[in-house]
């Protein structure tokens, strides 16, 4: 799990002016629309003595601790401490972590790290949102399973054919093969593939059926954008397009939060929406089978530990990808958390800890690059 990134932490709707708890990357957060209606998100521990903020309740701008009741407001800074008496000089130490939010799509991303704004990766960018002629929806779930796993996944063509019998035919194509994957860089943050694959014409009473192509092929692109965003366009005929976004948030190394937002061009009226949300469903649930009951639940360190072919290449660049930004110093050393039990809260370091030292919880340790690779990015 990486931090530097933005996350899906809520569907607008389910934000309210009440306290929402949401775990991200293993730790809590405490989500709330403020007065304002802009969403707020900071570290669920309080730095008193460890209440959890969520439990507690909204003080005019401020998040209200159940236990003593400190108030903290949405930049982290402790405001009140009740039992100092009126107007107390309340120490800066006593801050906790608040994370920059932006809310688009309906969904609420919180940036759970603590880069400064012009260097923070961008979220997805979502290009049809707005534009005449397309429509979406939004659904979300929950996986037992490693995002990574999730979002590998979401980046292999092989799977098609045999786990979904909408877009494959479950290896009774003699001739079947995995075309050309045409690579691409499509952001500065991840790269892709497009290629052309050959689905069973559906059924006559299916209520897309005059979206696809006569002969059957469809053309389809997909890839990566940093550690848990993918985007995948199916282009069922030359003017038919739908354009998914598979936006995670992992919940922690065994759970993923997905939110699925899914564009489209065709059959855009209202009335569809639904039939769309349940084909999205029944697709993702043949996935979830599937990447609950991979072993190991975590990628394997290396990659001579599973035997990797041609259409696998998406995969590889991911991995690639994911080497750079835990050479960036952003991967959780998820062991040294675990060994640390249940004795020590941590932070995941917000922007704030940029401008002031001196903070009560530690920052989650993470992975070092090791000297090698540290001199390999010296000698560029
Ligand atoms: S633990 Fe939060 S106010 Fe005491
Ligand atoms: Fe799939």
């Amino acid at each position: 799990m990486y931090i530097n990134f933005w996350y899906p932490m809520a569907t607008s709707e389910e934000l309210t002016d009440k306290p929402l708890q949401v775990k991200a990357l293993g730790q809590d957060m405490v989500l709330w629309r403020g007065e304002d209606g802009v969403a707020k998100c900071v570290s669920n521990t309080c730095t008193h003595r460890g209440g959890s903020l969520a439990h507690g309740k909204i003080a005019g701008d401020c998040i209200q601790c159940p236990y003593h009741g400190w108030e903290f407001d949405a930049e982290g800074h402790c405001q009140r401490i009740p039992s100092l008496g009126p107007n107390p000089k309340i120490p800066s130490r006593t801050r906790i972590d608040a994370y920059p939010v932006d809310e688009r799509h309906g969904i609420v991303f919180a940036f759970l790290g603590d880069l400064p704004e012009e260097d923070r990766p961008p979220i997805i960018d979502v290009k049809e949102w707005g534009q005449e002629g397309w429509t979406s929806t939004l659904q979300t779930y929950t996986i037992n399973c490693n995002y990574e796993r999730s979002i590998e996944n979401g980046l292999d063509p092989a799977h098609n054919e045999f786990v979904h019998d909408t877009h494959g035919f479950q290896g009774e194509n003699e001739e079947y093969k995995i075309g050309d994957m045409r690579i691409e860089q499509s952001s500065d943050w991840g790269q892709g593939f497009w290629h052309t694959f050959q689905a069973p014409k559906l059924p006559d009473e299916a209520e897309f059926k005059d979206a696809r192509k006569d002969d059957g092929d469809l053309e389809a692109g997909t890839g990566y954008h940093g550690p848990s965003q993918v985007w995948t366009y199916i282009h069922m005929s030359k003017t038919n397009w739908m354009h998914q976004y598979l936006l995670e948030r992992p919940i922690d190394e065994y759970h993923s939060a997905v939110y699925l937002l899914c564009m489209r061009n065709c059959y855009t009226d209202e009335k569809y929406d639904d039939n769309v949300v349940e084909r999205n469903g029944y697709v993702a649930q043949q996935d979830v089978v599937i990447v609950e009951k991979l072993h190991p639940m975590l990628t394997p360190d290396t990659n001579t530990k599973e035997f990797m072919l041609p259409a696998d290449k998406c995969i590889l660049l991911y991995r690639e990808s994911m080497k750079e930004w835990e050479n960036n110093g952003w991967k959780i050393d998820i062991d040294a958390v675990a060994a640390s039990g249940q004795k020590v809260a941590y932070a995941i370091p917000s922007p704030g800890r940029r401008e002031q030292k001196g903070w009560v919880l530690d920052e989650i340790p993470l992975v070092q690059p090791s000297d090698e690779e540290t001199a390999d990015l010296a000698a560029g």
